[in-house]
This record gives structure tokens, sequence and C-alpha cells, in this order.
């Protein structure tokens, strides 16, 4: 299958790639290259079309599915760290918004199908609430969330007035190797492994569902063999509090318990999400494979084995910055 992938160089991105190359479908990958993106990391792993490009730029997007042709799209290019959305909505806006809107056109116009690839925090705080079931109402608590619950919703129109073929994945904080060390995981064990101690937000006891990346690229390619319309959920069932999450990893790690350092809060941080994916599995027949504590401890193999793996884009100006900023505006 010919199957073009938006963000193709990103930590999901990767995972959705390799496992499309491992089944023989013909790859070109669509990404813009941030700060997030790994290039080098995705050539690495097979025969593919690497087009450096901006989801955001309707020139671009339509010139290359007009080329390309694709029978599937992949939709993963996305903003999607909280901290920065709140910092900064721009990049979000233009992404997230603007670029999916640009994507599900270029679906529309080729008659592809279109996975948009978005996440349970559409749902906001669910803190003393149920867990969201598809079909929920979204309530976005964040700009991050709010600007991919727009993007849902513009695939949603068109899929209802011009019939674009699409689903919409919503998944469950991920982890696993090669993720940016802006995220919580990732960003504990930097600061372990430097002998420093890792930032807690607040009081540590919010809540997430966390999914290894291998298994949310199954879901997302399972969402898309499946025909499904509307939405599905990708969920896990490992969910804990981030204290609970950092003491598990340290062990992972083999470090002893403790290297939490607290500081101020996410302004408007969501105390908890909450999916249910029950109807989904059994509508995609998939199913997460890999338990937190398996995932934990390849995760930091794959760590120990690539210290340097994120050094040349953590070494950009604007990115050493921000990272300089975030962390002085906590303490
Ligand atoms: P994050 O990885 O940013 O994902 P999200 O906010 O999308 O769930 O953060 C996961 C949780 O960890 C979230 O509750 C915020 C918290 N957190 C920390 O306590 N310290 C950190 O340094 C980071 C990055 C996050």
């Amino acid at each position: 299958m010919r199957v073009l992938v938006t963000g193709g160089a990103g930590f999901i991105g990767r995972a959705v790639v390799r496992a499309l190359l491992a089944r023989g479908d013909d790859v070109v990958v669509l990404d813009a290259h941030t700060y997030a993106a790994h290039p080098q990391a995705l050539r690495a792993l097979g025969e593919l079309e690497l087009v450096e490009g901006d989801v955001a730029d309707a020139a671009v997007v339509f010139a290359l599915f007009a080329r390309v042709r694709p029978e599937l799209v992949l939709h993963l290019a996305a903003e999607s760290h909280v901290d920065r959305a709140i910092a900064d909505a721009a990049p979000f806006v233009r992404t997230n918004v603007t670029g999916s809107w640009n994507v599900a056109r270029a679906a529309c116009q080729v008659e592809a199908r279109l996975v948009q690839v978005s996440t349970d925090e559409v749902y906001g705080d669910r803190e003393g609430r149920p867990a969201s079931v598809e079909g929920d109402p979204v309530v976005p608590t964040n700009v991050y969330a709010a600007t991919k619950a727009c993007g849902d919703a513009m695939v949603q129109a068109l899929a209802r007035t011009d019939g674009l073929n699409a689903v919409i994945t919503r998944g469950v904080n991920t982890y696993g190797p090669g993720q940016f060390p802006e995220k919580l995981l990732p960003l504990a064990a930097r600061r372990w492994l430097a002998g420093e101690p890792a930032p807690l937000y607040g009081d540590g006891l919010q809540v997430r569902h966390w999914l290894h990346v291998d298994d949310h690229a199954a879901g997302i390619l399972a969402a898309a063999a499946s025909g499904a319309g509307g939405v599905v959920h990708l969920g896990s069932a490992d969910r804990l509090s981030n204290r609970e999450l950092l003491a598990a990893w340290r062990s992972a790690l083999g470090l002893p318990p403790g290297g939490l350092e607290p500081v101020d809060d996410r302004p408007g941080h969501d105390r908890a999400y909450a999916l249910d994916d029950t109807a989904s599995r059994e509508r995609l027949g998939w199913t997460p494979r890999i338990r937190l504590n398996d995932g934990l401890a390849s995760t930091a193999g794959w760590l120990r084995a690539n210290p340097g793996f994120w050094d040349e884009a953590l070494a950009r100006p604007e990115v050493a910055d921000w990272f300089r900023s975030w962390y002085e505006g906590r303490r």
C-alpha cells in the first residue's frame, strides 16, 4: 500500500513507519524537522521517501498529495508539549489546526483514507468524572488539547460534508525509546543520569494511563485497516500517578527511590485523564501487548545504549533557551 505519513520523523511517527516498512508498504514521509524530529533515526529504518515540509503550508501539502496519490494517510504531525503550548500557542494553532485542515482537505481530494492521530486530552480533566467513551463531547482544558480538538473537528466536518474516509484515534500518554526529553519520562531520566533530581509538578498525584509507543503504533495501523469511522480509543491497563510512575521508572533504571524536586505546578494542570477503550479494542481487534514494567525496562536499556540520541537537538540555541526559561520559571 502507498502510505503517506505526516510527522514520520517524530516519536510515534517513527514507530508507525517502522511497522509499515516491516509489512512491505511504500512509505512517503512529510515532516517539518522541528526540534522534536529525528530524521536520521527515521532514515535508518529503511527505504522510504522523506520530504521536508510543513503541513501548515497548503501549497506543499496539495502538491505532495497530488504527486504521491496515497491510498492511506496517517496524520501524526503535531506540536504536543502542553508546557510549550501554555507559553506560546501560535505553533500549535498553525500545525494542529491549520495543518490538520490542509491534510484533511488534501486526503479528501485524492480520495485517500485518513487517520487523524489525536489524544485523550481533548476530553479535559477527568478527575471525579467517569472515563471517556467514544462519542463523548470534547472539553479541552489547555491550549494543546484545544488545538487537537479543533483539528479533530475539522476532520469530522469534512467526513460529513465531503465524504472524507477518516477515523480519529485518541491515545493515552505514550512512552518508549526515542521520545524527546521534554516529556516526563525521558526528561526525568536525563536529569537522574546527570546526577540531578527530576522536577515534579505540584503534588505529583496527577494520574494518567501509559501506553508503549509500539502498541500505540499498532493501534493506529489497526484503526487504519478497520475501515472504522468516527473516533476510536487507544488506551492502556496501566494507570498511575506521576509519583508512582517515577518510582517505577527509577527502579527500571536501577536507581534507588528518591530523585524528585517538587516545583511549581503547571498552570491549569489536569489532575486526571481516563479513557475507556473497551469498545474500540473490540472494534479494532487491537490490544496493548507491552505491560508497563516490561516497557520501562526495555526503554531504560535503550536509553543507556543511546545516551547521545538527542544531543544535537538539545544543543540548538532555541531548544536550550526554552529549557532554561522553563526550568527557571518553575523553581
Ligand atoms: P507530559 O509528559 O508533559 O504529558 P501530559 O501533560 O500531556 O500528560 O507530563 C506527564 C505528567 O507529568 C503531567 O501530569 C505533567 C507531569 N510532569 C512533571 O511532573 N514534571 C515534568 O518535568 C514534566 C515534563 C511533566
